[in-house]
């Protein structure tokens, strides 16, 4: 069994200073090679570790929370870096780094850093990134917890902060220049009106003034987008939504170079998100059919955008796949445009809840990304804490519906949505 704990996978020197710095793997975008499709990643990458034993084809679940010595020669071995392992559980895990390596590989990325939750990978984000007295400058419509963990505890350290509209060059440029922004962070597309971002372009302008850029990726999945090679530093994802795809599991990652994860690994060893390794099992076995499920939600969410933009019932359809959506050539770098269509329905709130309650196949909840269909109105769910005024304010109507489409059949969704229109 010892032999199968001791990983030789190409980890570096292990030392004291795995404390603060955990040694990672030294993996290049080619890494793969030459599976180089993501079909083939999601279900290869990442796997066949030299510690799991050949009688298994799934990764194994090691539960362990620390690794344990032959002898004190092995300790001493580890520690002058002659033999690589996980030390302690919070630092690292073999099962969590096979799925870390398995986003790596699908983001394009040296370096992965799985955590317990999305939230989890955002504040070990902000905290190892940015430094009192920096500037931090975010979208409007970034992930609202992620927003107000900028606006009101990145205060508290003595960090400023600008929010700016999606792709309002001209003031992001302003920020850039009147400020030491050390970070510009948005989520592409947004939740729920899957504004998109000119990632390459803002890219190229944050750099050019030292600011690091971080997308919130969440909405498009891997498969969709893959903001490191249009030039951000950072993507990361609410691992809870489609990376597990079953409604089962939370998680989080960031992904990047080398440079920065380990900064950002460092912070979340204090912090201690760590992902359980149960859950990593069972990410890493959702991740098997994310390919698909992603592309059964691309075409059905399509499909639905398009006959829900005709219907004399439903005044305003925002998805990214359609011409009429305003950013839709800015969406032109994604593969598909998930599986999340938003729509205001012609009736105020209550005519609108009718409409939800009409529905029979979708669960009424929030979340999105997963194999089951989710309905909400955000007016009453996800923006029930804001006041009518505020809700206007950021284009959030009483009668928008934001339906996350799962993967059954999409004349099953097609004929129950209408079916609920006419109820209205
Ligand atoms: C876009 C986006 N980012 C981040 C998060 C936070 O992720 P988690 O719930 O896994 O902490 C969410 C959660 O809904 C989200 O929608």
């Amino acid at each position: 069994m010892a032999e199968y704990l001791s990983l030789e996978t190409g980890y570096g020197p292990c030392s004291m200073q795995v404390l603060t710095h955990m040694p990672m793997p030294d993996i290049k975008p080619d890494h793969y090679l030459p599976f180089v499709s993501d079909e083939s990643l999601t279900v290869h990458a990442g796997e066949k570790q030299n510690w799991i034993p050949k009688c298994s084809i799934g990764t194994p679940i090691i539960k362990s929370t620390t690794r344990w010595f032959e002898n004190s020669e092995e300790l001493i071995a580890f520690r002058e870096g002659r033999q690589t392992s996980f030390e302690y559980a919070r630092y690292g895990n073999p099962t969590t780094k096979v799925l870390e390596e398995k986003i790596s590989a699908l983001e394009r990325a040296e370096s992965t850093l799985f955590v317990s939750s999305g939230m989890g990978a955002i504040v070990s984000v902000l905290l190892s990134l940015v430094t009192p007295g920096g500037h931090v400058v975010a979208t409007k419509d970034s992930y609202w917890e992620a927003r107000m963990f900028i606006q009101n505890k990145l205060s508290l350290m003595g960090v400023s902060t600008t929010f700016v509209d999606m792709n309002d060059m001209d003031s992001l440029k302003e920020v850039l220049q009147n400020n030491k922004v050390s970070l510009f962070y948005a989520d592409s597309p947004s939740n729920p009106l899957l504004n998109c971002l000119d990632i390459k372009q803002v890219s190229e302008l944050c750099h050019s003034h030292g600011a690091l850029v971080c997308i919130d990726s969440s909405l498009a999945s891997p498969i969709n987008q893959k903001p490191l090679t249009l030039g951000a530093d950072l993507v990361l994802h609410s691992a809870t939504k489609y990376i597990s795809g079953h409604h089962d599991v939370v998680g989080g990652c960031v992904s990047g170079s080398e440079n920065l994860i380990s900064k950002i690994r460092s912070c979340h060893y204090d912090l201690g998100s760590t992902l359980v390794p149960d859950a990593a099992y069972m990410i890493i076995r959702g991740m098997k059919t994310l390919h698909l499920r992603v592309e059964t939600q691309n075409n059905t969410a399509l499909k639905m955008a398009q006959l829900l933009e005709k219907h004399p019932r439903v005044n305003h359809v925002y998805y990214p796949g359609l011409p009429s959506h305003p950013e839709h050539d800015i969406a032109s770098h994604m593969s598909g445009y998930g599986g999340v269509v938003s729509f205001e329905v012609a009736g105020d709130l209550q005519a609108t809840m009718k409409f939800v309650d009409s529905l029979k196949l979708p669960h009424i909840a929030t979340s999105f990304g997963g194999c089951e269909s989710l309905v909400q109105q955000p007016a009453i769910m996800s923006f029930w804490d804001y006041s009518a005024a505020e809700r206007a304010k950021i284009g959030i109507k009483d009668n928008l519906i934001r339906f996350s489409f799962g993967i059954e059949k999409f004349e099953d969704l097609a004929a129950d949505i209408l079916q609920a229109l006419q109820k209205m």
